[in-house]
Order: C-alpha cells, then sequence, then structure tokens
C-alpha cells in the first residue's frame, strides 16, 4: 500500500532544513519509489492547522542542498497557545489531527526547535506517528549533541566578530557583538572563542558590570587599547538574575535600550571614557547557505530519520549523540532546554587563556 507522508518545518528557520527535507525526500523516494506519496505542509503548524499543503514530487527534492531557508515555509505558533481556542473559534489541536487524518499520513515530519518539540509531543501524546528532526542555531535541544544549523551560523557570527577585530584596532575602541541567543548562550559562547573575545557574556553566566570594566582596563594597563565583548542576546546581570521575570521584563522595559548590548556599551562609556561600538547581526546569522558540515549533518539526520519511517519506529527524535546517529523518545525532549553547563571544559580553557565571562 502507497506510504503518505508528511513534512513541516516550524519555528525560526536556519541553514540546512532544505538539506535535511532532502534527505528525509530522497532517502524514502528511493526506498519506496511509486509507493510513496510526500506532502509538504505550508508554513510550519499553521498549514497543518489550516490544511494547506501540497504535493511533494521526487524532482523537488533536488537541488536545494545548498540553499538557505526552507522550501516549506516556516511560522511561529506558540506551544503555550496550542490549546487556546482562538478569537475564530478553532480548536487548533482538533483541526491538525482532523486535517492529519483527512491527509491520509502514516507519519509526519517535523523539523524544529524547543517549541516545535514540545508541540511534537503532544502530537503524538494525540494518537500521530511523528518523527522529528532537531535544528536551530542555537544548538539548545536536549538529547542531542548538536543541531543543524548552529555550524553555519557560527561561521556567520565568528566571521562578524573576526571583522569587527580589525576596526577596533584601528580605531582603539571597545566593540560589543551581540550574537543569537535568548536563553542558552552556545552560539555566543563558540563564536567567542573562534574569533578572539576578550569577554563573553552568556545567559547562564550572569554577569556584573564591574567586572568587565576591569577586564578592559587591565587590558589598557597592558598597552591592549582595544576590547571586544561577545554578548548573548539573553545576558543578564548578577542583579537581574535574581530578580522575577515580571520584575526583570518591567525593569528592562524602563531602561529604553534596544538591547541589552547597548545597555552595556552605556555602562562601560560611563565607566571608562572610551568609545564603544554596538554591532549586532541578527537574522543575518540565520541565513544564507548551510556550511558543508551543516549540510553534511541534515542529511544524517534526514536519512535516519527516513529509517524510522520505514520501520514504522515513531515517537522519536532523531540525535547526534557521541557522533552517532540515535533515536530518542519525543517524550524525553520536549520542554527540555540543553543550557551550556558551567564546568563545561570550554569555559575552563577560555578563562584559562584570559577570557572572562563578566563573574569573576
Ligand atoms: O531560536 C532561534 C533564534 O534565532 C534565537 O537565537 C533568537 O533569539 C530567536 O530565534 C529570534 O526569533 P525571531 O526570528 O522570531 O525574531
Amino acid at each position: 500500500m502507497k506510504k503518505r507522508i508528511g513534512i513541516l518545518t516550524s519555528g525560526g528557520d536556519c541553514q540546512g532544513l532544505n538539506a535535511a527535507i532532502r534527505g528525509v525526500g530522497k532517502a524514502l523516494y528511493e526506498a519506496l519509489g511509486d509507493d510513496l506519496e510526500i506532502l509538504g505542509i505550508k508554513d510550519g503548524y499553521r498549514g497543518l492547522i489550516y490544511g494547506d499543503y501540497f504535493s511533494l514530487e521526487v524532482s523537488r527534492f533536488s537541488g536545494i542542498l545548498t540553499h538557505g531557508g526552507t522550501i516549506l515555509g516556516t511560522s511561529r505558533q506558540p506551544f503555550k497557545e496550542m490549546r487556546v481556542i482562538g478569537d475564530d473559534g478553532l480548536d487548533k489541536v482538533k483541526a491538525m489531527k482532523s486535517n492529519y487524518r483527512q491527509m491520509g499520513l502514516d507519519c509526519l515530519v517535523i523539523l524544529g526547535g524547543n517549541g516545535t518539540h514540545k508541540t511534537a509531543n503532544l502530537l503524538r501524546e494525540e494518537g500521530l506517528n511523528v518523527v522529528t528532526l532537531p535544528k536551530t542555531i542555537d544548538n539548545d535541544l536536549w538529547g542531542t549533541d548538536m543541531t543543524f544549523g548552529f555550524d553555519s551560523a557560527l561561521e556567520i557570527a565568528s566571521h562578524v566578530i573576526d571583522c569587527i577585530h580589525t576596526t577596533a584596532d584601528s580605531h582603539s575602541r571597545i566593540f560589543i557583538v551581540e550574537v543569537m541567543g535568548h536563553k542558552v548562550g552556545w552560539l555566543p559562547l563558540y563564536a567567542g572563542v573562534a574569533s578572539g573575545a576578550d569577554v563573553i557574556l552568556l545567559p547562564e553566566i550572569p554577569y556584573d558590570i564591574d567586572s568587565v570594566v576591569n577586564t578592559i582596563s587591565e587590558r589598557e594597563r597592558k598597552g591592549k587599547h582595544f576590547s571586544i565583548l561577545a554578548v548573548a542576546e539573553g545576558a543578564i546581570s548578577k542583579a537581574e538574575a535574581k530578580m522575577s521575570k515580571k520584575e526583570l521584563k518591567a525593569k528592562r522595559e524602563n531602561m529604553n535600550y534596544p538591547s541589552i548590548s547597548y545597555r552595556i556599551a552605556a555602562e562601560i562609556r560611563e565607566h571608562t571614557g572610551k568609545e564603544v561600538r554596538v554591532t549586532v547581526p541578527g537574522h543575518f546569522q540565520r541565513g544564507g547557505d548551510p556550511s558543508p558540515t551543516d549540510r553534511v549533518l541534515a542529511t544524517r539526520f534526514g536519512a535516519a530519520a527516513a529509517k524510522l519511517i520505514l520501520n514504522e519506529q515513531y515517537g522519536y527524535m532523531v540525535a547526534l549523540q557521541n557522533n552517532k546517529i540515535v533515536p530518542v523518545p519525543l517524550e524525553n525532549v520536549a520542554g527540555k532546554l540543553k543550557s551550556v553547563p558551567l564546568d563545561l571544559d570550554l569555559i575552563q580553557y577560555a578563562r584559562d587563556i584570559g577570557i572572562t565571562f563578566g563573574d569573576k
């Protein structure tokens, strides 16, 4: 009997989504040929909710390996709103289940990050056959050593810091490069180390502005008239770390800075009298072509997901563990964040070579 597989990409995009879609599609068509139909669901869960999909012929999987973005489109559909009936009276979970059945799917392949995995697990609990692939530039999905997208974003973020380095040196300025990562700091940590940042501020390690200023002043004393800070979007001061979510939100809103980096810049300027500039590469970090490493990882994940489907092993995320692709049960992944552990060897090695994290 013909197998019908649905596929969707959800949440923020990243490099390697098309490579992963191609991996799943090609491996399934290789194994099943004419006994297969793949349906592309548009714009993430939105397409599943509203029944917006199209047929993906085998030819659609060619020529997309190196292309950034996603041929399926994506959207953010917050997990916390999934069970909330909207103004239009639509029961989103019921709609997704009903469209899954109407499409006649044997399995739904979902490519996404943290929020996406919570909804994927919800759909599994509701009885749908689901297989997922871990994507995000944040590398913060629990259960996998690496997500695809991270390596490409790292290349971009590092390149930005490299370029800033030369101009910072010419002008004897302090530069802050704000790297993506609201809740976790894998990207700013790796980009900072890869590009020789002097200070790295992560959400996991609350900073003290005096410590940051001391590092800059100490460098001045040693004749180094510029400093580079790699600051996570979600960097947080020690005082803020003690606040409730509500208090923190109110404090940040009152401060009126476009982002944390601008506040840190103003504080450094005030303490040192030096010129400080801020660079925010933002969504640049998610754009463009996937790196060769991401293409390979996404292809491995894609082909491994196809294998799970062929074996009718549902309810799993394909993950990288100790350089092997393994299935991890969705219920173990959903709702867990893979933060940077404070005892990570890279943090210690970074400290050993004089990088500071603003905490000491
Ligand atoms: O999760 C990926 C990510 O790029 C984060 O690093 C960033 O904080 C967030 O998405 C930005 O989200 P949006 O694309 O919705 O602005």
